[in-house]
């Protein structure tokens, strides 16, 4: 059994449980730290694990498609690596992360014209967790990150963690639009407000499928360096472009302002979990300390198996497969759109990653619509998931990373019958009042 301290509400309740204490779901509801108020599971949640079941085809889920792996391939190179170099595999790490790992991540950020060298990268567990120990370090109760609007969920899951006081800057389809972060950081500086940083994704936008373009990467920089604003730069999606070459990093061209954050979840598997920092020195610093007071180091068997995948595998190769994959099944989503939705609908049209934003006619919520569309076996993710604030109630992310390209239309299909009916409903009833809805939509990792 839960061991509970009786409580002083108890005592002069004569040893009865006040219904409001809800000790019976939480014996330690009235014990956790402010922060953790923050921390609440979306009632989403739930419908999320309806949506998972085999006849819902989900355009919800950011899951890679690490089917498209030789798993043989990974299973040898695993094998391999336990029985010729189990003792340094099977053994703690640097906190910093293995030093030959961090000199082939060099490589791989060059071809988004990053120079770096080893010593300034950080290897962590995934790029989220980057992310955790980038909003520790810098974080206050009550400091503020600027973000685009919509932003990733996963993010927005950690600033509230931390008590940060999410202020969302206006996105179009060019990316962030710089005037709005110019007047959104003279508006903060003039009332007083400290900015911490600015948390971007510039390249193939998760939930807003959307890239900063090359004109206003140069804005976003000069913007940031001029108000003394520390960008931070999370670029898991950045060589998985449908057209050309990758798109040149914000980091490229400021390595003392910006901290850029990478990971192999996209281009190889999330369930190695490695991700990294490129952070300026002091800022480097202070992350492998945090590192080491969150976790010792990272696992070293993950960071040698990706390591010897890099050495022995055509990993670029291997990339332009998932870019092939992706761009197929992109191609069906966006011609299913413009097959079936009803005209009222809008939505991005990626060139790169796994994601498009669409945007609902007036009076229609997302989230009210959901549990119509789970009953009709289909989901998306809800837009409120991508604000801190509450709004984002007429989007809805969907993602064409996952399923196979017939699926995919067959879900638009589903998808288009029930936002019509919705429509129907809205003419014959009114708009009725949107939900009010504060904090974030946590939907769940395989989702984020
Ligand atoms: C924008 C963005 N950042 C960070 C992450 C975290 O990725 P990981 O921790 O697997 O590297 C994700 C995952 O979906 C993401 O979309």
């Amino acid at each position: 059994m839960t061991p509970r301290r009786w409580t002083v509400t108890e005592e002069l309740n004569h040893g009865q449980t006040p219904a409001t204490q809800g000790s019976r779901i939480d014996a330690y509801v009235d014990r956790y730290a402010a922060r953790a108020t923050g921390m609440v599971a979306s009632e989403i949640r739930a419908l999320f694990a309806v949506a998972s079941r085999p006849e819902v085809v989900s355009l919800a889920g950011g899951m890679p498609y690490v089917t498209a792996l030789p798993l043989d391939m990974v299973g040898e190179l695993v094998s391999d690596l336990v029985t010729k170099r189990g003792p340094v595999a099977l053994q703690y790490g640097s906190g910093q992360g293995d030093p030959h790992l961090r000199e082939q991540i060099c490589d791989v950020m060059r071809l988004e014209g990053i120079h770096a060298g080893a010593n300034d990268v950080v290897v962590t567990v995934g790029s989220q967790q980057a992310l955790d120990l980038i909003t520790r370090i810098f974080i206050d109760p009550g400091d503020v990150v600027l973000a685009e609007g919509p932003s990733y969920v996963g993010a927005l899951g950690t600033f509230a963690a931390y008590q940060a006081k999410v202020v969302h800057i206006a996105m179009d389809d060019q990316g962030i639009v710089p005037e709005s972060l110019a007047q959104t950081i003279y508006a903060l500086e003039t009332a007083g407000a400290p900015i911490k940083f600015l948390y971007t994704i510039p390249t193939f936008h998760n939930p807003g499928g959307v890239t900063l373009n090359l004109a206003r990467r140069q804005q976003v920089l000069d913007i940031c360096q001029r108000a003394g604003v520390l960008i931070i730069e999370d670029n898991p999606y950045g060589l998985l472009g449908f057209d050309g070459e990758p798109m040149r990093a914000l980091r490229a061209d400021n390595p003392d302002g910006v901290v850029y954050l990478g990971s192999f979840s996209k281009t190889l598997a999330p369930g190695f979990r490695v991700g990294w920092a490129l952070a300026p020195h002091a800022i480097r610093d202070k992350l492998v300390l945090a590192m080491e007071s969150a976790v010792l180091s990272h696992s070293s068997f993950t960071q040698l198996a990706v390591g010897q995948y890099l050495t022995t595998q055509p990993w670029r190769e291997q990339i332009k497969t998932f870019r092939e994959l992706y761009r197929e099944r992109r191609d069906a989503l966006l011609d299913a759109l413009d097959a079936l939705m009803p005209p009222e609908v809008t939505w991005t049209r990626p060139a790169g990653g796994f994601f498009v934003w669409a945007t609902l006619p007036e009076g229609l919520d997302s989230k009210a619509i959901l549990p119509r569309a789970v009953a009709e076996r289909v989901a998306f993710v809800p837009g409120t998931g991508f604000f801190s604030d509450g709004s984002g109630a007429r989007h809805m992310r969907l993602s064409y990373c996952y399923p196979e390209p017939d699926r995919i239309r067959e879900g638009v299909r589903r998808l288009a019958g029930v936002i019509e009916q919705e429509m129907q409903l809205r003419d014959t009833f009114g708009t009725g009042s949107v939900r009010d809805h504060l904090g974030v939509d946590t939907p769940g990792p395989d989702l984020a």
